[in-house]
């Protein structure tokens, strides 16, 4: 009966760990190109791409500076005074730029 109960609780425990870590803002768990530019861009180029930290982006002068090649670029290896932003698969930085081409 002990042992018995005794799973149960680690169970879950398991259970809820998975679930907290799958609410936290983390910037691994944006997919669409809106979330990763909210999480990992708009702390320093604005949350509607006004700037701040970084340049205006929504202008879109910047924007159109570079084609996809460059600007994955800049985002994974920074530019000029920008640091690289770390952490995002191949994907979301595609999901991102389209999203900056098609809002900004
Ligand atoms: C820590 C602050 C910071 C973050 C986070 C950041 N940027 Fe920047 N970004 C800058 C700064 C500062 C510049 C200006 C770089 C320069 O020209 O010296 C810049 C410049 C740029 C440029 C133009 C480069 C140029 O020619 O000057 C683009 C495009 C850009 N950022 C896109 C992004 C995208 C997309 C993200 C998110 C994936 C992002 N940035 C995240 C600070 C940031």
């Amino acid at each position: 009966m002990r042992r018995a109960w005794g799973s149960v609780g680690g169970a879950f425990i398991v259970g809820s760990a998975i679930a907290l870590a799958a609410c936290a803002p983390d910037p691994s768990d944006a997919n669409t190109g809106s979330e990763v530019y909210q999480a990992s861009c708009a702390s320093c180029h604005g949350a509607n791409g006004g700037g701040g930290a970084g340049p205006a982006l929504d202008d879109g002068v910047l924007v159109a500076k570079y084609t996809d090649a460059e600007m994955a670029g800049v985002i994974r290896n920074g530019a000029l005074t920008m640091a690289a932003v770390p952490g995002l698969t191949d994907e979301q930085i595609a999901a991102v730029m389209a999203f900056l081409r098609a809002e900004f």
